[in-house]
């Protein structure tokens, strides 16, 4: 079997910046959580395919907390990095924060962890490289990853268990 080299969570860190545009909001000029999403897969995407390959899919997103309204006309930062390999998986955490341009005041507005699969040229599953992770803060969110895969597994085969006794 091909020992993959690891890379740093560096090499694969992204940040983007979105103009909140009047075709994403609901008629009260809120920004619907659902543009938001789609703009946060897409980074999530870019972060994963950096780190293992271009074709990587989303499995599960975890966590999605809207903690405030984002507005029309407000910047959107999206900064993502790969926080936890598993075999042929990655987690990319995603933090988000809205910046009104008039004021200048930035508001962290969600935080949200997307689960990415890497696929072969069959499309199964194929092994990722292994995380280097450097920083105090990388290698504590390395652990809180694997903390909320291991509970992803534990509730699927609790969900199972119910399902195959019939409850
Ligand atoms: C991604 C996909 C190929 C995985 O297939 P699978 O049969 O579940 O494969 P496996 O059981 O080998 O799981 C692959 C990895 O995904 C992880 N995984 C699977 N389901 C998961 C879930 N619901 N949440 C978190 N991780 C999950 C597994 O733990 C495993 O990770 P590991 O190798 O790091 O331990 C399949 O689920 C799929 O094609 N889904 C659709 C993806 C898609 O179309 N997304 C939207 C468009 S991008």
């Amino acid at each position: 079997m091909i020992e993959l080299k690891g890379k740093k969570v560096s090499e694969s860190r992204i940040e983007t910046a979105h103009l909140m545009m009047p075709n994403y909001a609901n008629p009260a000029g809120k920004i619907y959580g659902g543009t938001i999403l789609s703009l946060a897969d897409a980074v999530a995407y870019m972060c994963a395919a950096r780190h293992a390959t271009p074709r990587c899919v989303t499995v599960s997103v975890d966590q999605v907390d809207f903690r405030e309204p984002i507005e029309i006309g407000e910047v959107v930062t999206f900064q993502a990095c790969v926080n936890y390999v598993g075999r042929t998986s990655m987690e990319v955490g995603i933090r988000i924060e809205a910046e009104n341009l008039e004021t200048g005041v930035r508001r962290h507005t969600n935080s949200c962890y997307f689960t990415m699969v890497a696929l072969d040229e069959r499309g199964k599953p194929t092994p990722v490289p292994p995380l280097l992770t450097e920083t105090k803060d990388e290698k504590r969110r390395f652990k809180e990853g694997r903390i909320r895969r291991e509970h992803a597994k534990e509730l699927s085969e609790k969900r199972r268990a119910l399902r195959e006794r019939g409850e």
